[in-house]
């Protein structure tokens, strides 16, 4: 596996063009399987989930070329109703060929995600959904085979906002009988994204993006060309490195009010964030001040910034109280920062930090992608050298982030095992 050395101390200084939105990606390239015919993807980041996608959709009969920023994605074949373990247990998102599958063939046979890293994260949501349209759900055998000739429009309350469920659902309802509603639903940017997505196919979707979402089944939709919007993660995450390293550096092509949450909360530690010409400037400033962070469903505080901004927090003056309300155990990156010599309590799903006056580096292991981010970070930051080991788990979800650093002045560099 492969591990990535970084000396730290430098200050990031120029430009870094944000990628390609990972979870927006993910849901509209299993929506084509919507549609019999090839639809074409833009601004794909080149990524191990967006493989994993395309060797799950060519597993169910779709002809997937994955090109330099796009995917072409020929569904007319689509035949095998089965997503198998071997490639849903290597990415969660699998689960969003599930509803597609169910509307496009009146089956799907997709095998149950199970835990991860950061916690359980069940699908009952999804299948609660799915029975309210009218659908027959059996759970055996570590699958879930689900068979409806075809949906009907339902009423269906989230106990929680799952995004993911929210994209589901909402492509279910596309090619269902009659009209659905979707309420506590989710609002995140890649919900309103897969819902322009599908609309240019001919689905009829009010509300995607607040909390009621109003979908009027169709009886076909067509294929679709679609470009997905910049990672909001992926800038925030270069955001903070900017930061913590003291640097200048400029995002460009990314869309500020999709992280208006993590601007307020970097404003508030003192990082100077101005908009410049159809881009975004960070300037770290020389102590950044602590402040508190509870992770919310958007438009709150995104749990996939958390790591990172502890990161940041661990040099930071005075005393910061970080809550993760979304998932059950994404601490991960805490043992390990502390190892860098960062000062981190643990309480439940609380965390308390108390800034130090620096960190070291040191021989770290990914355990899962934001908490990759977040060592890497700090290993930017830190004095002396850091070394990351299973690097595949940052893979999943940077496009080329050692160059992106590097490109900023980053000492860093990828050692291929
Ligand atoms: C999506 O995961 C993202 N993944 C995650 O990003 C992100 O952290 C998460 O949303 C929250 O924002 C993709 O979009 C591909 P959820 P998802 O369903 O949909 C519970 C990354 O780093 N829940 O919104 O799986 C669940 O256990 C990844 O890019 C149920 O209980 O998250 C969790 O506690 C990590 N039952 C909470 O809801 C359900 O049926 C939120 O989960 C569904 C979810």
């Amino acid at each position: 596996m492969d591990e990535i050395i970084i000396e730290g101390g430098a200050r990031l200084k120029g430009e870094v063009r944000i990628s390609g939105s990972k979870n927006a990606a993910l849901p509209i390239l299993a929506s084509t399987i919507l549609a019999s015919g090839t639809s074409t993807i833009y601004n794909v980041p080149d990524l191990i989930d967006i493989e994993t996608m395309g060797k799950l959709l060519n597993h169910l009969g779709a002809k997937v070329d994955i090109e330099t920023e796009r995917v072409n994605v020929d569904t007319t074949n689509i035949k095998n109703p089965e997503a198998p373990y071997e490639l849903v247990k290597t990415m969660r998102a699998s689960v969003l060929v599930l509803c597609p599958l169910v509307a496009r063939m009146g089956e799907a046979n997709v095998s149950l995600p199970g835990g991860c890293a950061i916690g359980a994260r069940p699908i009952n949501l999804h299948l609660m959904g799915l029975e309210k349209m009218g659908a027959k759900v059996e759970i055996e055998h570590g699958y879930v085979k689900v068979t409806a000739k075809r949906l009907k429009g339902a009423r269906i309350y989230l106990d929680i906002p799952t995004v993911t469920g929210t994209e589901n659902l909402m492509m279910a309802a596309t090619l269902a009988d009659g009209t659905t509603i979707i309420e506590n639903a989710a609002c995140e940017p890649e919900i309103s994204d897969l819902a322009e997505s599908l609309k240019k196919m001919g689905a009829r979707i009010e509300g995607a993006g607040e909390n009621i979402i109003t979908i009027e089944g169709v009886d076909n939709l067509k294929p679709v060309n679609y470009s997905v919007i910049p990672d909001r993660i992926e800038a925030g995450t270069f955001m903070v490195a900017g930061a913590i390293t003291k640097g200048s550096i400029k995002l460009k092509d990314c869309i500020p009010e999709h992280f208006d949450a993590v601007m307020a909360k970097m404003k508030e530690t003192g990082v100077e964030i101005t908009e410049e010409d159809g881009g975004l400037r960070v300037k770290g400033v020389k102590s950044p001040k602590a402040v508190d962070l509870k992770t919310m469903p958007y438009p709150g505080f995104p749990t996939d910034m958390q790591a990172q901004m502890m990161a940041l927090m661990t040099i930071a003056e005075g005393m910061s109280v970080i809550t993760e309300t979304i998932f059950e155990n994404r601490f991960m990156h805490v043992a390990e920062l502390r190892r860098m010599g960062a000062d981190i309590k643990v309480e439940g799903n609380t965390a308390i930090v108390h800034g130090v006056p620096y960190l070291s580096g040191a021989p770290l292991m990914a355990t899962d992608l934001r908490a990759s981010a977040s060592l890497i970070i700090a290993g930017l930051a830190a004095k002396g050298k850091t070394t990351l080991s299973r690097a595949y788990h940052i893979d999943r979800g940077y496009e080329k982030i050692e160059e992106k650093l590097s490109a900023l002045g980053a000492r860093i560099k990828r050692e291929r095992e």
